[in-house]
C-alpha cells in the first residue's frame, strides 16, 4: 500500500502535527538517547527547514509504570540536535496560544499525549477527533504526519483522531520502514524465518499465530521468556521458576500457547537447553533434565547452533526481542551468535524492538550489518501477522 507523503505538499507557513514515538527508556530521572530520538529530530529539523510550524506530539511510558513522565527532557534533546527554537508546552498552559503564535520553522513540543486521559480509551477514529484535546488541536492543524511505525497498532487519539481535520500523511521515518516491510514481502521465494524473544509476552502468542497463519513466515525460533512460555505450554516442568512465571502471568497465555504449539509443531522450533547461573558461573541445562533448582536466563548452546543452522538457510530473517538476559554478559551469548548470524549470512533481515537495537549496538554490531533496523516491535509483528494497523488505516493513499 503506498501513501501520500508530508514531501508531497508545500509545508511553508503550514501547521504541521507529527506524530512521533519519543518513547524512551528513563534512568534515574534521566531520558536515555535513543535511535527513536535521533531519527525523529532529524523528521521536526526536515519539516521545519521546509517552513513548517512543527507541532510534536507523542506518548512517554504507561500510567502506573516508570518512566510514566513529560516530554520537557525530550525536547531538550531535541533542541540539542537540531538547533533551532524548540518550545515545550505543559497541557496545563495555553497550548492553543501557544500553536497560533508560532512563526514559520519553529517547533512545538506538546506534553505526553497519555496525560490526556481520552488518548487510550478504546474508541473509533470518528468518536477520538471528539476528545476534548483533539478538538482543540484539529482546528489549528493544516496536515497531520504519521512518523512513528511504533505507535501504529494502537488506536489512540493522538494516533487517530485528527482524520476529521485535516489530510493524514506518511513520514520519512514510517516511509523508510514500509518500504523495508515491501521489500520483505518482495522478497523471492524460500525460508522465511522469525526470530522471537523478549520478556513482553502480552500479545506475543497471537501475533506469533498471525506470522505463521498469515504465510508471512514458515518457521519460528523461540527464545527468552517467550520461549519458555511455549516450552511450559508444551508441558516443560520449571520447578523454582514456576512461582516467577505466575507472577508474570503466564497462566492466562497458556491455553493459546498450547493450541499454537499443537498446530504448527514443524514450523516452531524451540529451545533443546536453556543456560543458568550456578556458583557465579554459566551452566547449560538440557531441557530434559528439567525441572531443576536454577533459573534459566539464556537459550543453551545447543539450541544456539541449532538457530544459527536455520538462518543460515533462510532467505529473510526478522528478528525482535532478545534470547536472554543479554545485559549479563554470560547470558548475552544465545542473543550476541544470533544476531552474529543473521548480519553475517546474507538474507534479508529486519531487526526490531527497542531492546535489539540496544542490544546489537553492545555486540559490535551496527544497523548496516542488517537489511533494516526497525524502531518498532510490537507494531512490526502486527504489520507481518496481516492484522490492520489503526495507524495507517487513516492516512491518504497515493
Ligand atoms: C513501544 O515502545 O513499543 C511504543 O512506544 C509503544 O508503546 P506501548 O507498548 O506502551 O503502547
Amino acid at each position: 500500500m503506498k501513501y501520500k507523503s508530508v514531501f508531497d505538499y508545500d509545508l511553508k507557513g503550514k501547521t504541521v502535527f507529527v506524530r512521533l514515538d519519543l518513547n524512551s527508556s528513563v534512568v534515574e530521572g534521566r531520558v536515555v538517547i535513543s535511535s527513536r530520538l535521533r531519527e525523529h529530530s532529524k523528521t521536526i529539523y526536515a519539516l521545519s527547514e521546509e517552513g513548517a510550524k512543527v507541532v510534536v506530539l507523542s506518548h512517554q511510558g504507561r500510567a502506573g509504570e516508570d518512566g510514566f513522565i513529560s516530554l520537557k527532557r525530550h525536547a531538550d534533546h531535541i533542541r540539542k540536535f537540531i538547533d533551532k527554537q524548540v518550545q515545550f508546552v505543559a497541557w496545563e498552559k495555553d497550548y492553543v496560544s501557544a500553536i497560533k503564535e508560532m512563526k514559520d520553522g519553529e517547533v512545538v513540543v506538546l506534553d505526553n499525549t497519555r496525560f490526556q486521559k481520552e488518548e487510550e480509551e478504546k474508541k473509533t477514529p470518528e468518536e477520538h477527533a471528539n476528545d476534548s484535546f483533539i478538538k482543540k488541536l484539529g482546528p489549528l492543524g493544516d496536515l497531520f504526519v504519521q512518523d512513528a511505525l511504533s505507535v501504529c497498532h494502537r488506536g489512540h487519539a493522538s494516533v487517530v483522531g485528527f482524520k476529521k481535520y485535516m489530510p493524514c500523511v506518511v513520514g520519512p521515518t514510517l516511509q523508510r520502514e514500509l518500504d523495508a516491510l515491501g521489500n520483505l514481502e518482495n522478497t523471492e521465494n524460500g525460508e522465511r524465518v522469525v526470530v522471537l524473544g523478549g520478556a513482553k509476552l502480552k500479545d506475543s502468542v497471537k501475533l506469533l499465530k498471525g506470522i505463521l497463519d498469515s504465510g508471512m513466515c514458515n518457521k519460528a525460533c523461540i527464545g527468552g521468556l517467550f520461549g519458555e512460555l511455549l516450552l511450559k505450554a508444551n508441558g516443560t516442568d520449571f520447578g523454582n521458576k514456576e512461582k516467577f512465571f505466575e507472577e508474570q502471568g503466564f497462566s492466562e497465555l497458556l491455553g493459546d500457547a498450547k493450541e499454537i504449539i499443537e498446530k504448527n509443531k514443524e514450523k516452531i522450533i524451540l529451545p533443546i537447553d536453556l543456560a543458568a547461573e550456578q556458583g557465579g558461573k554459566r551452566v547449560e541445562i538440557p531441557i530434559k533434565d528439567l525441572p531443576s533448582d536454577l533459573s534459566p536466563m539464556d537459550i543453551g548452546k545447543d539450541t544456539t547452533e541449532e538457530f544459527k543452522t536455520i538462518i543460515r538457510t533462510a532467505k529473510v530473517v526478522v528478528f525482535n526481542g532478545p534470547m536472554g538476559v543479554y545485559e549479563k554478559k554470560s547470558f548475552a551469548i544465545g542473543t550476541k551468535k544470533v544476531l552474529e548470524a543473521i548480519a553475517f549470512h546474507r538474507c534479508y533481515s529486519i531487526i526490531g524492538g527497542g531492546d535489539t537495537e540496544r542490544a546489537l549496538t553492545s555486540f559490535g554490531l551496527v544497523p548496516a550489518d542488517f537489511s533494516h533496523v526497525s524502531l518498532a516491535g510490537k507494531a512490526l509483528l502486527q504489520f507481518l501477522s496481516g492484522k490492520p494497523l489503526p495507524g495507517l488505516e487513516v492516512l491518504e493513499k497515493a
